[in-house]
């Protein structure tokens, strides 16, 4: 037994038999801590669970956990490669009661874990304990056998455990082997403690307070046990060699350093090596857990890890892009324990191979400048500030990668300097920003965004988090609080809350935390990355720099997740269907239903649409996992991803990729930074509700998803039903019998009009016709109702076939009383008699004014058909006068 493998195992197995639930190890991005950028410890999952505030079935546990320790309080990134211990990423074997056993059983357990099970030499073994902890170093030499001098009381913080600047904590014992006299170094306290021949390798902390803020300390509410022991030291130990880096899975990682380069891992460019080998491990499992490169936060972290290993990687010269063919060596040593690299591991080697491929198109040049900037440099001078900036600014070379740069030689850089130049160049962004339009109403988020930078959006992994709150606004002015009843705004450290862009309605929930509890209304996202809850305190009150739990409406955003994942399909649907030619132009993706805008000249046709809907929902079922990668902007436009015209994107850019099409290749690839279903299926179900133009060659399309869409047809399917029964059919027979209904009523009513106009005509051949004369010219003239005005002239044209010769001027009367006049004139009298002059005569009785025509026919309205009687008879007045 001795592979690192078999020794996690063991381990853990130990544990498990002697009463201990074996619980997975946590991501390394905490859930449950807004002070912590990365897990750094075993305990950290189980920190609420010390305090007595969370509450799991088991009060013992055993665990594997990944932590990193670069950034923050614990960093080791300075270090290493070039020390035989030190990690950014290791993995930390720990034990924990949770108010179960104390010291003695802890005590107990760990030295039959480390005599028995490992059979280290009893007589090389040696503790530590906090100074005045009597009760362990008695416990020591009653269960271990110990004399004194072999319990050694440490008085600093060494043997004082803390999370970080709050969180449990405790005094520890930490358990050392003294590998032999032909390493150099002296047991803990002595001056010589530092160097290696004294290891520790276990340390045991007995939990018993929680650190609230500086200063203020609190008591657990049982006493408890948390313990780490670093897997890469016992390895080391249990494998026999002094360095971490020649344990079995770092021997792995290395050998294929050295095969890539073709550089011997021992000699002169060990260091490099080891870098790699580390680096590798953090940055692998960090991209797994939801980080990715950027310039901010843990993404930084991140890069400069990565950049730090691949300024190495150029030092082995590598000459094309490394980091990312080391990737299945550490999947095949570290695969089985930790499946989430198995499962993210296209996605670590493309983060990889992007960063790299990036990063050394700048760094050839960047290490040029270094060199000449520092030729003339000597050991115990520092590099100016001014210069380190440039590298950092244009070169991409993060501070500490130039300080590992210029270690070797003894060199050191202006780091004074180096702030300055920053800030200097802060103040002009600052100066530009505020000549811009913006800045007079805004300018608040500025110092805003000055003083507590980005928000970390956390939300692309999780919907619950906790976040401390930086600053708070009330109408326009950063305020200390608010209280119960008062609106507000938000800005956290990070938040899982997504902030409206790209189309998404940003997210609402609760924040809640000391007896706060607060509503969040809604997200928007200022200056680019900094995040603004709108709130609601509905009781307590809201203080800055408290600490918050962040729960976004899992309901809300599950159901925008559907939709923004079903306007990709559609997307794709359209263009497949209507041609290439069609482009986003506009989109709004809410919980209730997606609206989408897209270049297109004329209306879709009710076969379009359902073949769009078909296209989208095939694919929808096809249940492909929705893939989000993280390109440079260009890759990813040459990829094929579709991005908006005219879009401002940063460096990087996601991109989603969903469902399956002929070859192999994405159904639909796009630039995104919205959130989305896990696979297409989640989605439910698609269904376009509405389609119009909303300019001219833009349509819109509007369309539902999963329940909402279930609720939206079942309505429809509700009222066609309604129809059947008013219709006396079945529901497929319908349409048919509505067509015909209404065939039958066009024709009722086509009989209908000609009946009235018959009627209106005097009834029948035959009846009298109401004419008279006037001056020697017959006049038929009548006030109808029942006759549609448009019926009116056809009227007028068949009275003056029946009189032969004279004037026919019909008043028709519509429901709401307003009135129509038409005068028609036969043409042997258009010399003497105008139907223009008739026509406006009448009509100015009905109210009207004016009436047009020609001398033959006129016509023309007005609101009092009450008058119709009296209009004919202006008629008849006008044409005696012209008569
Ligand atoms: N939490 C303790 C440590 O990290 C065990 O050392």
């Amino acid at each position: 037994m001795s592979g690192v493998n078999e020794i996690r195992s063991t381990f853990l197995e130990y544990f498990a038999k002697n009463g201990h639930e074996v619980v997975a190890s946590s991501p390394l991005v905490p859930r449950n801590d807004p002070t912590l950028m990365f897990t750094n410890a075993g305990m950290v999952q189980f920190k609420n669970v010390f305090t007595g505030a969370e509450k799991r079935p088991y009060s013992r546990a055993a665990t594997a956990q990944k932590c990193v320790r670069a950034g923050g309080k614990h960093n080791d990134l300075d270090n290493v490669g070039y020390t035989a211990r030190h990690h950014t990423f290791f993995e930390m074997l720990g034990n924990f009661s949770f108010g179960d056993y104390f010291k003695e059983r802890a005590i107990e357990l760990a030295w039959n874990l480390i005599t028995k099970e490992f059979d280290l030499p009893k007589d090389k073994l040696l503790v530590t304990v906090y100074h005045d902890d009597d009760e362990a170093a008695g416990l020591w030499k009653k269960i271990a056998g110990f004399s004194d001098s072999k319990i050694i009381r440490i008085p600093t913080s060494d043997n004082f455990w803390q999370m970080g600047d709050t969180g449990p904590c405790g005094p520890c014992s930490e358990i050392f082997i003294d590998q032999g006299e032909a390493l150099w170094g002296g047991p803990p306290g002595s001056p010589e403690e530092d160097g290696d021949r004294f290891l520790e390798f276990w340390n045991l902390v007995f939990m018993q307070y929680e650190q609230l803020e500086p200063g203020k300390r609190i008591g657990l509410p049982k006493p408890s046990i948390d313990t780490g022991m670093g897997l890469e030291r016992i390895a080391a130990i249990l494998q026999g060699v002094h360095s971490n880096y020649d344990t079995d899975l770092f021997r792995a990682l290395i050998e294929a350093v050295a095969h890539a380069t073709g550089v011997a891992p021992e000699g002169e460019r060990k260091a490099s090596h080891r870098v790699i080998a580390d680096h590798l491990r953090a940055s692998s499992f960090l991209v797994a857990d939801g980080v990715l490169p950027s310039n901010e936060g843990r993404g930084y972290v991140l890069r400069r890890i990565m950049r730090r290993a691949m300024r190495h990687a150029q030092l082995l010269g590598a000459r094309d892009p490394l980091m990312f063919r080391l990737v299945p060596t550490l999947v095949r040593e570290m695969g089985q324990a930790y499946p989430e690299l198995v499962r993210a591991e296209a996605l670590i080697t493309e983060t990889l191979k992007l960063e790299e491929t990036r990063f050394r198109k700048t760094l050839e040049r960047g290490l040029a400048i270094l060199d000449e900037e520092t030729r003339s440099l000597t050991k115990g001078q520092n590099l100016s500030g001014e210069t380190a900036f440039t590298l950092y600014d244009t070169y991409g070379f993060p501070l500490d990668l130039t300080q590992d740069a210029l270690k070797p030689r003894g060199i050191g850089v202006d780091t004074e300097g180096f702030n300055a130049a920053m800030e200097r160049q802060r103040e002009k962004a600052r100066a530009a920003w505020s000549g811009s339009g913006e800045a007079a109403t805004e300018t608040v988020w500025f110092a805003v965004k000055e003083r507590v930078g980005a928000t970390e959006f956390l939300g692309y992994d999780t919907e619950t988090a906790e976040g401390l709150v930086l600053a708070l606004l009330k109408d326009g002015q950063e305020v200390k609080g608010l209280e119960a009843g008062e609106t507000g705004l938000v800005i956290l450290n990070q938040t899982p809350f997504y902030g409206e862009s790209g189309g998404q309605v940003g997210d609402t929930g609760i924040m809640q935390g000391e007896g706060a509890r607060v509503r969040v209304t809604g997200t928007e996202k200022k200056l680019g990355d900094l995040f603004v809850h709108h709130v609601l305190v509905e009781h307590g009150t809201l203080k800055l720099g408290q600490s918050l739990e962040l729960i976004v409406d899992h309901e809300r955003r599950s159901a925008v997740r559907a939709n923004h994942s079903a306007t990709h399909l559609l997307h794709e649907a359209l263009r497949q269907v209507l041609g290439d030619h069609v482009a986003q132009k506009g989109s709004l993706v809410a919980p209730e239903r997606l609206r989408f805008d897209f270049s297109h000249p004329k209306p879709l046709g009710e076969e379009e649409l359902a073949e769009v809907e078909a296209i989208a929902n095939r694919v929808l079922l096809q249940n492909e996992p929705v893939v989000t990668k993280l390109m440079g902007v260009e890759e990813a436009i040459e990829s094929g991803a579709r991005a908006l015209f005219g879009e401002k994107y940063g460096d990087e850019v996601r991109v989603v990729s969903m469902g399956r099409a002929d070859g192999n290749r994405p159904f639909s690839v796009e630039l995104c930074g919205g959130t989305h279903v896990n696979r297409t299926g989640d989605i439910g179900f698609v269904t376009i509700v509405s389609e119009g133009a909303v300019a001219a060659g833009v349509r819109r399309i509007e369309a539902m998803t999963g329940d909402t869409a279930r609720r939206h047809l079942e309505g429809e399917s509700r009222r066609l039903k309604e129809i059947a029964g008013l219709l006396k059919t079945p529901v497929d027979e319908a349409t048919d019998r509505l067509a015909a209904l209404l065939e039958d009523k066009r024709k009722l009513e086509r009989e209908l009009a000609e009946a009235r106009r018959k009627l209106a005509m005097g009834g029948g051949a035959g009846a009298s016709e109401p004419v008279r004369d006037v001056g020697g010219i017959k006049l038929m003239a009548r006030a109808v109702s029942g006759i549609e005005m448009k019926d009116l002239k056809s009227l007028a044209d068949e009275g003056k076939k029946r009189i032969g010769s004279g004037v026919v001027a019909i008043v028709g009367v519509a429901e709401d009383g307003k009135a129509g006049i038409v005068v028609g004139v036969t043409d042997d009298l258009t010399g003497r008699v105008d139907a223009v002059s008739l026509v406006r005569a009448g009509a100015e009785k009905l109210g009207g004014k004016g009436g047009g025509g020609r001398r033959d026919m006129a016509q023309a309205g007005g609101p009092d058909g009450a008058q119709a009687e009296a209009a004919l008879a202006a008629v008849e007045a006008a044409l005696s006068t012209a008569a």
